[in-house]
């Protein structure tokens, strides 16, 4: 599949999609949410493909955010139907069933602090900046970071991101459990591939069902989400990666699990 802002390679089960725009910091227009859309579409029906990690091309930016210059001259409508589109394509990636690092090598702001978000796992370069802007070009943001940021760091301290517009430090980012980890600017792919193979080795059934109990769940009351958690639970003695596993572990070796 042809991209023209994007570079997706393939490395085993690990995929990297690395948004490639770096003349404007990996900004998001129109056409790179659509490349996505269709990119990671493409990714979560492959099934060699366990994990993706995203990153931003060049050494400064992972994405600067939404591309103003679209921003600029949107009218209330097209404002309304940039931000479903982009919250689909971030929901696509929320979803895919397979676990998706954010691997940020610099700016994450707006757009790009949103995309992160809706990756499972964070790791940032110790150089890295996070943030929500928008409120400094007089707009909100419409890629679900309102919802987001307050899900993952809690209501108070979403606020104060979302109402100062500061970019954050990783360090100060990792404090408030924004990013998972932070690592040396020089090995950010290195330890996002290592985490990704860990991630890879990893039952794949149980890895998407997880993925849907942590995140359906936490939109459904409680005792629905436990019950949604006790059918998956039921669901995967079904498979013979679950047979796999306990009988590995039954017999002191090492699980060797083929994704049924
Ligand atoms: N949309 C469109 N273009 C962008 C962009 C964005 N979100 N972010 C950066 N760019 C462009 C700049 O206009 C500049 O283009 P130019 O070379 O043609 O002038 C180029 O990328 C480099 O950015 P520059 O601002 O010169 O780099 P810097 O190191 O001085 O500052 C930032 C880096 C990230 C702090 C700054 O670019 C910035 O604040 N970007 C906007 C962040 C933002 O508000 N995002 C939310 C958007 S909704």
């Amino acid at each position: 599949m042809a991209f023209d802002n994007l570079l997706l390679e393939r490395d085993g089960a690990v995929a990297v999609l690395t948004i490639n725009r770096p003349k404007v910091l990996n900004a998001l227009n129109g056409q790179t949410i659509d490349e996505l859309r269709r990119a990671i579409l493409e990714l979560k029906h492959d099934a060699g493909v366990r994990v993706v990690i995203i990153t931003g091309a060049g050494e400064k930016s992972f994405i600067a955010g939404a591309d103003i210059n679209e921003i600029a001259v949107q009218s209330p409508i097209d404002g309304r139907e940039h931000a479903i589109r982009g919250q689909h394509v971030f929901d696509l990636i929320e979803h895919m069933g397979k676990p998706v690092i954010a691997a940020i090598n610099g700016y994450a702001l707006g757009g790009g602090c949103e995309l992160a978000m809706a990756c499972t796992i964070r790791i940032a370069a110790d150089t890295a900046k996070l943030g929500q802007p928008e409120i400094n070009l007089g707009i909100v943001p419409g890629y679900a970071g309102t919802q987001r940021l307050a899900r993952i760091v809690g209501r108070g301290r979403a606020l104060e991101l979302l109402l100062t517009g500061d970019q954050i430090p990783a360090q100060e980012a990792h404090r408030l459990g924004l990013v998972n980890r932070v690592v040396p600017a020089g090995d950010l792919m290195q330890e996002a591939r290592s985490f990704a193979a860990t991630l890879a080795a990893k039952a794949p059934v149980a890895v998407r069902y997880i993925l849907e109990a942590v995140h359906k769940g936490l939109d459904m009351p409680f005792s629905q989400a436990q019950i949604f958690e006790a059918t998956l639970f039921g669901l995967v003695s079904a498979t013979e990666d679950m047979k796999e596993g306990t009988t590995a572990f039954l017999e002191k070796r090492k699980a060797e699990f083929k994704g049924r």
